[in-house]
């Protein structure tokens, strides 16, 4: 069984948020199970300019046709780093490597540019790995991810079977109406189309999940949020529609490159056999970040795209409670420009009133994210909602206890009491009622060590995920 997964980012490659990581993770997974897999990705340009060695094999040269222009287009082959997994980048000066990555530093969906290019990545994806005969990988199935792939399901025709994963519905991808008619569908031959540009717009995450043979989204609490009004995003009756069609399966982490025995960017590696590494690193982040050493104190850390469904503004509202409880923290994480702002405001306040046990760190620093893992103590995810969440797992595999809002993949990773602890409803007393159960706990030396021990074990390695995948890929073929 040939799967193709169609993504906008993979990791190491590419990567902006979590979808990279299980981009980069899941399909080299697969194939370990059995099932053949490849990835395609847009060549974006800083891939071009920065990373020569993947544009080393140029596979073919076609055209690709929309907005009634035939387009060229190079297709190059690579691959996932330290995998066996065919990476194709699809290189098109026009649309797909000019710019940047994305529009908005959130990763959510901005300009009718946007939609323009991956809408014409789906159709490059159809030409080249359905129609093309020098290509060497011909997919048994599609596996789309997000809004950028949306149309692939419709554009495919219904030659080939096709999955849908949706990994954040709150990114949905709107265009103009005349998308279709640069994509040479026409409207009228569709009713999901026609209905969907009643309201003037495509959109472009409703036409995956109208269109594809199984939906699928990455925890199953989320499955089952996405059907309600609050959780929904305006989706919530055509995803019940869709109902016996929609899968909610838990992403996992990928311990070659999240695990603190291994990890080459921490100060000491160590394990739950041998705990002692950890001290050593919560020294050596305190050091780096200027922050008073002291292992007494509880480290706080909060790692992530910087947008509202993080929780992230309401921890900058209560970030003088947090100080005055006791603890230090660490924020790293770079996004909306207007939260930038509040904490780069709020950092420089604090410096000038002398609280000195807070940081806070505006970059995407891959290697200072691990030895947060490894030198904090607690980790905030606050989500209004999450998908699945990728760094609460992380934090546990290194022993970091996660303080985690009570939805999505949160719910269904975080067992409070157990290996982290969590609160039910958004808003500041509750958080603050966990946080203070939390650093309470953290007093009690062998109690909390328990806690670190039992996070530590719990296994959210991929392969898990990857078998339930490949139940769904057997249902679409039959
Ligand atoms: C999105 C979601 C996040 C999920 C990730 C990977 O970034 O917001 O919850 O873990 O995709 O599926």
């Amino acid at each position: 069984m040939k799967v193709l997964f169609v993504a906008s980012e993979c990791a190491p490659v590419v990567k902006v948020g979590g979808l990279g990581d299980v981009i980069g993770a899941l399909p080299v997974t697969l194939k370990e199970i059995g099932v053949d897999t490849a990835v395609v990705i847009p060549a974006y340009k800083p891939l071009i300019d920065q990373c020569q060695e993947l544009f080393k094999n140029r596979l073919l040269h076609t055209e690709v046709r929309f907005a009634g222009v035939s387009t060229p287009v190079n297709v190059y082959q690579t691959v996932i780093p330290k995998s066996s997994v065919p990476l194709y980048l699809i290189q098109n000066e026009t649309y797909l490597s000019n710019g940047g990555i994305y529009g908005s530093p959130t990763a959510f969906a901005v300009s009718q540019n946007e939609v323009n290019r991956f809408a014409f990545f789906s159709k490059a994806v159809t030409s080249v790995f359905l129609e093309n005969p020098s290509c060497d990988f011909r997919p048994d199935i599609i596996h789309c991810n997000d809004w950028h792939t949306g149309l692939l399901p419709k554009l495919t025709r219904n030659l080939i079977p096709t999955i849908f994963t949706i990994h954040n519905l709150a990114n949905q991808g709107f265009s103009a109406t005349d998308i279709v008619d640069k994509l040479g569908i026409y409207i009228n031959k569709s009713k999901l189309l026609s209905w969907d540009a009643e309201d003037s717009n495509i959109d472009f995450i409703l036409q995956g999940i109208m269109s594809a043979d199984y939906i699928t989204t990455v925890s199953p609490t989320y499955a089952k949020e996405i059907l309600t009004p609050s959780f929904g995003e305006g989706m919530q009756d055509v995803l019940n529609a869709r109902e016996g069609r929609i899968y909610g399966i838990l992403n996992g982490v990928d311990y070659k490159v999240w695990d603190p025995k291994t990890d080459p960017s921490i100060k000491k590696n160590y394990s739950h056999e041998s705990l002692g590494g950890k001290g050593q690193c919560k020294i050596a982040l305190q050091q780096e970040l200027n922050l008073p050493v002291d292992l007494v104190k509880p480290l706080i850390s909060f790692i992530a795209r910087l947008t509202t469904q993080k929780g992230i503004d309401m921890i900058i509202s209560l970030l003088d409670e947090i100080l005055g409880l006791g603890c230090q923290i660490v924020i790293l994480g770079a996004g909306d420009p207007s939260l930038e702002n509040r904490l780069r405001m709020k950092a420089s306040d604090l410096e000038k009133e002398g609280f000195f046990q807070a940081r806070v760190k505006l970059e995407f620093n891959d290697p200072l994210a691990h030895r947060i893992f490894a030198g904090s103590d607690i980790f905030l995810a606050p989500s209004r909602f999450e998908p699945c969440g990728l760094t609460q797992m992380v934090a546990m595999k290194y022993g970091t206890i996660p303080l985690v809002r009570r939805v999505g993949g949160l719910a269904d990773s975080v067992e409070s009491g157990v290996t982290g602890f969590s609160f039910e409803n958004f808003n500041d007393s509750e958080f603050m009622d966990s946080l203070k159960r939390a650093l309470n706990y953290f007093s009690y030396k062998e109690e909390w060590k328990k806690l670190v021990l039992t996070a530590m074990q719990r296994d959210f390695s991929w392969t898990a995920a990857a078998k339930k995948y490949a139940e769904i890929y057997n249902l679409a073929l039959n």
